[in-house]
């Protein structure tokens, strides 16, 4: 029935492709809102814990929160996520979140703080539209992409809660910090959602600590592998908006002299 993927060029997608009175397929991880405003019929198959995560963030854009945002600027689902949200800085792991908190602290973390220029430079693809570090990082909350670490958000929001009561006083963290696990209480979540991306994370932990020869992910069809012993896979790449995904190559030769134990893991989007 003709089924088109949107292109993207250099990290944009390119609309051209779409017309009028098509139908629009949103995928798993969500759209951003500037693209549901397009006047086309939308099917959103968007997970629902994707967009708790959204309503989330609107909530907390009421309450004039700064939405710390714990993903890959590049990533879908943290575009969307940031869409919703009204002023965002996305930090993509603990060092970036320390030298967010550094800055809020003026350099009393560990060595000296930065020049609002040269933390705006920093995050200049991670912000939202005219962030000001000096005005916008008073009042903060926790988002999270549901695909990041875990144990890394849990990590990056105590930081910050610990950094909000050495500023303002452990007294006055409620106006400065709302964590997720707060919200929980005020009912958004269903309690009893199990959140498929953490039991994998989770599987992904026990599968390594088996006595494995070697692991391989980042296989997109079994065309890659083989014919004899040679292997098609992607590099890891340096997350950035114009390729997110790394360089495809061939190795041969890859697998060492049997018998080996081999785990395989892969991508929680990937079809089963
Ligand atoms: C966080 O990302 C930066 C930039 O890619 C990297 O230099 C740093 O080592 C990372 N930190 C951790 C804790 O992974
Ligand atoms: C990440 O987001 C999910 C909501 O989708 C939430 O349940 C979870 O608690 C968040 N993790 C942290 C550490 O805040």
């Amino acid at each position: 029935m003709e089924v088109t993927n949107i292109p993207t060029e250099e990290g944009k997608k390119q609309f051209d492709v779409v017309n009028k009175g098509d139908v629009v397929v949103f995928p798993a991880f969500g759209a951003s809102l500037d693209e549901i405003d397009k006047n086309v019929r939308i099917l959103d198959t968007a997970c629902p814990w994707v967009i708790k995560v959204w309503n989330v963030v609107e909530k907390h854009k009421k309450g004039d929160y700064t939405s710390i945002i714990h993903g890959k600027y590049a990533h879908e689902e943290t575009i969307a996520t940031a869409s919703f949200a009204g002023t965002y800085i996305i930090v993509k792991n603990m060092t970036e979140a320390m030298y967010v908190c550094n800055y809020i602290l003026g350099g009393e973390l560990e060595g000296s703080s930065s020049t609002k220029e040269a933390f705006l430079e920093k995050f200049k693809y991670a912000t939202s539209k005219g962030f000001d570090p000096d005005h916008d990082l008073a009042k903060v909350d926790i988002a999270n992409q549901t695909t990041m670490l875990k144990g890394e958000t849990e990590e990056i929001g105590k930081l910050v809660e610990r950094t909000m009561m050495q500023k303002y006083g452990v007294g006055n963290i409620n106006d400065h910090f709302i964590s997720f696990n707060t919200i929980c209480d005020a009912n958004i979540f269903d309690t009893n959602f199990t959140f498929f991306f953490h039991e994998r994370q989770d599987a992904m932990y026990k599968l390594v600590e088996q006595d494995l020869d070697l692991i391989r992910y980042w296989i997109d069809s079994e065309q890659r592998i083989g014919p004899g012993n040679r292997i098609a896979h992607k590099l890891k790449a340096c997350s950035n908006a114009t390729n997110p995904h790394g360089e495809l190559v061939e190795t041969e030769n890859w697998l060492p002299e049997g018998p080996l134990t081999i785990g395989v893991t892969s991508g929680a989007s990937t079809p089963g």
